[in-house]
């Protein structure tokens, strides 16, 4: 069993989520999270999961979105929080392309933390060519969650130790499985398999052999294949402990 732990079934790139729900059952994904980056994201991401027993939403508003009035989103997206609402993300900072003022992007990432807090939710966090800063504001935020998942981990195995004393697990997607990503396969050979986590972060980052098109949950088989190869060990293993990683974490039930 397979759980992809950050998919955007609520992107507009999917014209029918239901038929890509369908295609990750057959190929053995029986759990994953639809994870929001705006308001309007975060509010289907509620919908889809509420459709689905095995289906679960992570709501929250990405660091590109920090240059909008983020305030009246803020208080519209805890009103979503519902049973179904497993983590607040996917929030941080993303440092990758100019013109998003990283004031904003702070003040959009605590913001985020203290919601995290006051319902007591773990964090799923977006962090790109910003990790100083990132591990910065977690630090001093500590107190506003136990445990949360750094989704789509590019960052050093040292930096991963240190996250690990703050409750952190480590997302890893198609990026994975590409020739050239050699310190994101030195972390996977480094880190310790009970803190690895699986996710596609579908539509985008599509494994080896389909990359170029369009990434879905059915494909996050070839990240698990991509990992157990990496650290030696059969695929069962990597599939079964990551699932349990990803129940532990996110306080989801084993069962369907
Ligand atoms: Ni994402």
């Amino acid at each position: 069993m397979l759980f992809d732990t950050h998919v955007h079934l609520n992107d507009s790139s999917y014209e029918n989520y239901k038929d890509i729900i369908d295609n990750a059952l057959k190929n053995n994904v029986s759990k994953m999270v639809v994870v929001g980056f705006d308001l309007e994201s975060s509010i289907q991401a509620v919908k889809i999961a509420s459709e689905y027993p095995f289906v679960y939403a992570a709501i929250g508003i990405h660091p590109s979105e920090a240059n909008t009035k983020y305030d009246t989103d803020l208080i519209k997206l805890e009103k979503l929080i519902s049973d179904k609402v497993v983590a607040i993300g996917e929030i941080g900072l993303d440092y990758h392309y100019d013109g998003v003022i990283k004031e904003n992007q702070s003040d959009l990432f605590i913001k985020q933390l203290k919601l995290a807090k006051k319902h007591n939710l773990p964090i799923i966090i977006h962090s790109r060519d910003a990790c100083k800063d990132t591990v910065d504001i977690l630090k001093e935020y500590s107190d506003c969650y136990k445990k949360g998942i750094m989704h789509c981990y590019a960052y050093s195995y040292e930096i991963a130790k240190e996250l690990i004393n703050y409750g952190f697990m480590f997302a890893f997607g198609g990026v994975v499985t590409y020739k050239n990503a050699k310190e994101v396969k030195s972390v996977v050979e480094k880190l310790d398999l009970k803190y690895i986590l699986l996710e596609t972060d579908a539509p985008y980052l599509t494994p080896t052999p389909y990359r170029g098109t369009r990434n879905e949950p059915a494909h996050i088989k070839y990240v698990a294949e991509e990992i157990a190869k990496i650290k030696g060990l059969p695929i069962e293993v990597v599939e079964d402990e990551t699932f349990i990683n990803a129940c532990n974490i996110l306080d989801v039930s084993r069962e369907n």
